[in-house]
């Protein structure tokens, strides 16, 4: 069954499912987005600066690997931060570059057109969308080689068979001459794994509770967040972090806008995220049953990110 595209349904399906369970898009309105910005600067959060290295030594090489003219299209943006590096590098060879951001999040889109707006440079042209509707709403010129970017390892928030489906959408939209740029968190040891989704200042619990935040202004419902709290797993077996909102007490919570009561046991769980730590296999399996051939990789000092530039495979 595909995602729903409205908050309602989605808290209606995933609420009324045994177990409970909300897909982690759900988590970026305006107050998610700068809450996940503040999570990416967290000590714990190793992911950005893993990544971030990556590119601050290899965007050139991303780049002279993509043909010249290359402009770039990034599904869920987030605020660019990391992409800063990547435009700097197409800039430093062709001059000038193209940049299209796609994300579901107004507040993450208005965050990366800020960033690039005194930049002469750069022409930015936002889409608000979804990853499959942003694809799709791209026009594709064969002359302009694209660099399609997805980073900060999204794709692991995804299950298994959406991380297939949508490589496999991305592959049918890259021409020849095109290239597509995969951020993927590698599996490590539990703990820095475990603390990066539970921090010791609370931003990423925050974070996870501000969906029900989000339901009960969108939803008119009436949560109390003080009534749930925040729980990560590591899933040896699925090579998973899940995260969780935990109810702390038995409740019965209305929420009026789609005409649905739920009710929690003490101890009850709604999981709200998953986060896949990829192996070598798993990497290799994903993109041999998406159609997708590696070019490069990139591997920060730790070990602990890597960053595959994919081109479409022969078929
Ligand atoms: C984990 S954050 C990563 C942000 C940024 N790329 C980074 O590396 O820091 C995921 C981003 O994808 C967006 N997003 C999540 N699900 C999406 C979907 N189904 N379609 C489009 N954007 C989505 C969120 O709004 C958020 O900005």
């Amino acid at each position: 069954m595909s995602e729903p595209d409205t908050l309602g349904e989605a808290v209606r399906r995933g609420f009324t499912a045994d177990p409970k369970r909300v897909n982690s898009r759900w988590l970026y309105d305006d107050r998610g987005s700068r809450l996940f910005e503040e999570i990416t600067e967290l000590p714990e959060y190793y992911l950005t600066d893993c990544e971030r290295e990556i590119f601050r030594e290899h965007a050139d090489d991303v780049v002279d690997r993509c043909p010249p003219g290359t402009e770039l299209v990034e599904l869920g943006a987030g605020s660019a931060e990391k992409t800063r590096h990547l435009l700097s590098a197409l800039k430093r060879r062709q001059g000038s570059t193209t940049y299209g951001p796609i994300d579901i999040s107004r507040e993450a889109l208005d965050m990366a057109v800020q960033r690039f707006a005194d930049d002469d440079a750069i022409e930015v042209h936002p889409i608000e969308a979804s990853f499959t509707e942003g694809l799709a709403k791209l026009g594709h010129d064969p002359a302009t080689p694209r660099l399609i970017a997805f980073i900060g390892s999204s794709i692991g928030n995804m299950t298994p068979e959406a991380q297939r489906s949508l490589l496999r959408e991305v592959r049918r939209h890259l021409g020849e001459e095109d290239r597509f740029l995969l951020g993927t968190d590698l599996r490590k040891d539990e703990a820095p794994m475990l603390s990066a989704y539970d921090d010791s200042q609370g931003v990423t619990a925050e974070f996870t509770l501000n969906l029900l935040r989000r339901v009960n202004r969108e939803l008119d419902a009436e949560f109390d967040l003080g009534a749930f709290e925040h729980v990560v797993r590591f899933d040896e077996e699925k090579s998973a972090i899940e995260s969780y909102l935990e109810s702390q007490r038995d409740q019965t919570i209305a929420i009026d806008a789609i005409d649905l009561t739920v009710t929690f046991d003490e101890g009850e769980r709604i999981h709200v995220e998953d986060a896949y730590k990829y192996t070598d296999e798993m990497l290799a399996a994903l993109f041999a049953d998406t159609g997708l051939e590696r070019r490069a990789s990139w591997i920060d000092e730790d070990g602990w990110f890597a960053v595959h530039l994919l081109a479409a495979d022969e078929r």
